[in-house]
C-alpha cells in the first residue's frame, strides 16, 4: 500500500492543530502508521529541504521549521501522497481552495502549516529520513473493509 510523509510544521502546533489534521486524515479513510512530536535539527531540516538549497527563502525555511517542535506522521492508502496533498491544499495559503489544510487556517506562504511528500520518490526519502522501521506499525484495521 502507498505511504506518504506528512508533518504538522511548528505553526500547526502552536496554534493547536494536530488533532484537527489527524481527524482529517483518519476521517478520509488513510492509516496513520507512524508519529511523533519532535525537534528538527539543523542537520535534518538542511537535509529535508536540500531541493531548495539555493531559493532565497532556505535560510528562513530552516530557521522557521527548526523553531518549535512538529508533528511527523506517515500515511498509508491507495494515492495517499497525491489525495494527501490535495486536502493540504496549494503552497501559498492565499491560493488554497477553502476545505483545503492551508486554505481552511493558513494565510501566509512562509507559515503554511503541513508539509506533505509531493512523489513516490519524496515519499520514500522522507519517510527514511524521519522514521526507523521499528517506527512504523502495520496493523490491520477494521474499517479498510468498507474502504476497499
Ligand atoms: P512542503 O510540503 O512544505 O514541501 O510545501 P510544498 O511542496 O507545497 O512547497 P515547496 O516544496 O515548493 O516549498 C517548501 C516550503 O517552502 C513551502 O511549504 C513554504 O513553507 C516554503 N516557501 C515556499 N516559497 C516560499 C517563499 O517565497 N517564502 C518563504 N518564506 N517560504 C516559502
Ligand atoms: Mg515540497
Amino acid at each position: 500500500m502507498e505511504k506518504t510523509f506528512l508533518m504538522v510544521k511548528p505553526d500547526g502546533v502552536q496554534r493547536e492543530l494536530i488533532g484537527e489534521i489527524v481527524s482529517r486524515f483518519e476521517k478520509k479513510g488513510f492509516q496513520l502508521i507512524g508519529a511523533k512530536l519532535m525537534n528538527i535539527s539543523n542537520e535534518l531540516a538542511s537535509e529535508h529541504y536540500g531541493e531548495h538549497k539555493e531559493r532565497p527563502f532556505f535560510g528562513e525555511l530552516v530557521e522557521f521549521i527548526t523553531s518549535g517542535p512538529v508533528f511527523a506522521m506517515v500515511w498509508q492508502g491507495e494515492n495517499v501522497i497525491a489525495t494527501a496533498r490535495q486536502m493540504m491544499g496549494s503552497t501559498n495559503p492565499a491560493d488554497a481552495a477553502p476545505g483545503t489544510i492551508r486554505g481552511d487556517f493558513g494565510v501566509t506562504v512562509g507559515k503554511n502549516i503541513i508539509h506533505g511528500s509531493d512523489s513516490p520518490e519524496s515519499a520514500k526519502r522522507e519517510i527514511g529520513l524521519f522514521f526507523n522501521d521499528s517506527e512504523l506499525i502495520e496493523y490491520s484495521k477494521l474499517s479498510n473493509n468498507w474502504i476497499y
